[in-house]
């Protein structure tokens, strides 16, 4: 007979630093200082987790006011569990295929109801404004979510940049749609180009970033490089990936899904418990990573993602039930 020796997978053996930032937590927790020095650890304890196989750093330094204070999702899954459609459908594709998205040169045109349109590049944008490190919690339509240490900058810095005119009431982003270098674009389940869009003050509002990279490092291809959106109070799908050109309009643009699916997807997608999806509930969420198994119970939803304190007073007067 042979004897078993149990195993512990190194997975959950806790690192000893990790475990002293623990302890270091407890402390603080008896004293005044939990809030700001709570943020200051879960950004270092996001980083580390990170560990990103081909180091590409960026600078960062962590914006404090921005950092939600939930144990952030590893490198791993947030490179290896994504939507990036233009690669295909199945979460592993965007990770195998996105090799072949051509980063460098890369332009982003700024158009439209503007004094001052411009094309930046990607050094443009890097001197655009510091690069800050934000912990977010992202929810998908379809029922998971993620917390991501984003690095980027307020897309205000960019509008400032090229002078929206009155009129302007409304921004829309188009994505790459490249038949070369993107196998996704042979399928029809949306319309291509990807494109979202928002309102000029949803736009403006200081949680809306325009990214570049993760977990410290340049956006990796999978994520949306070199450039995308991140929107934190909407479903993911708001945050468009490898952005090529940003209108200004006066209009309410149709996004890809709005034109694909109309009696599924509207304008707005501000995550909301209460609207169910034509499909199924958004009343709960699964957290890649940590809500573990079918059975695992899940988290709740909440209201506008846990920023409505920031964010409701956009939305004063209006019936989100009609507008979602
Ligand atoms: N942007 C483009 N261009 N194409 C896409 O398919 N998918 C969206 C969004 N941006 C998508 C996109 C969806 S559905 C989600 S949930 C998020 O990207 C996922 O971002 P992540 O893979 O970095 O978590």
């Amino acid at each position: 007979m042979k004897i078993q020796i149990p195993t512990i997978p190194s997975s959950e053996i806790t690192p000893q630093a990790v475990f002293e930032n623990r302890r270091q937590i407890l402390k603080l927790a008896a004293t005044g200082a939990f809030g700001f020095e709570m943020s200051q650890w879960f950004t270092r304890e996001a980083h580390a987790q990170a560990n990103p196989p081909t180091p590409n750093k960026l600078k960062t330094s962590p914006n404090t006011n921005y950092v939600i204070l939930e144990k952030p999702t590893s490198y791993k899954d947030v490179t290896s569990y994504n939507n990036f459609y233009e690669f295909g459908t199945d979460k592993e594709d965007p990770k195998m295929y996105a090799g072949s998205l051509q980063t460098k040169p890369w332009k982003v045109s700024v158009e439209g109801l503007v004094n001052k349109p411009r094309t930046f590049d990607i050094d443009d944008l890097l001197k655009l404004a510091p690069i800050e490190e934000r912990v977010y919690r992202m929810r998908c339509v379809e029922g998971w979510s993620m917390v991501i240490p984003w690095n980027g900058f307020p897309l205000s810095a960019l509008i400032k940049q090229v002078e929206p005119q009155t009129s302007a009431k409304f921004v829309e982003f188009t994505t790459l749609a490249d038949k070369n270098q993107m196998p996704g674009l042979k399928s029809n389940v949306i319309q291509w180009p990807y494109t979202e869009a928002l309102r000029l003050d949803e736009a403006n509002h200081p949680l809306t970033l325009l990214t570049l990279g993760l977990y410290g490092e340049v956006l990796p291809k999978q994520n949306g490089a070199p450039v995308r959106l991140v929107v934190p109070w909407k479903y993911g799908f708001k945050s468009a990936k490898s952005l090529v050109k940003i209108r200004f309009v006066e209009q309410m643009p149709k996004s890809s899904w709005m034109i694909s699916i109309p009696s599924e997807y509207g304008f707005y997608s501000n995550v909301n418990p209460e609207v169910d999806h034509p499909r199924w509930s958004q009343a709960s969420e699964r957290r890649i990573g940590d809500d573990k198994g079918f059975f695992a119970p899940k988290r709740k939803t909440l209201m506008m993602n846990g920023y409505a304190d920031q964010v409701a007073s956009l939305y004063a007067g209006m019936d989100l039930r009609k507008n979602y």
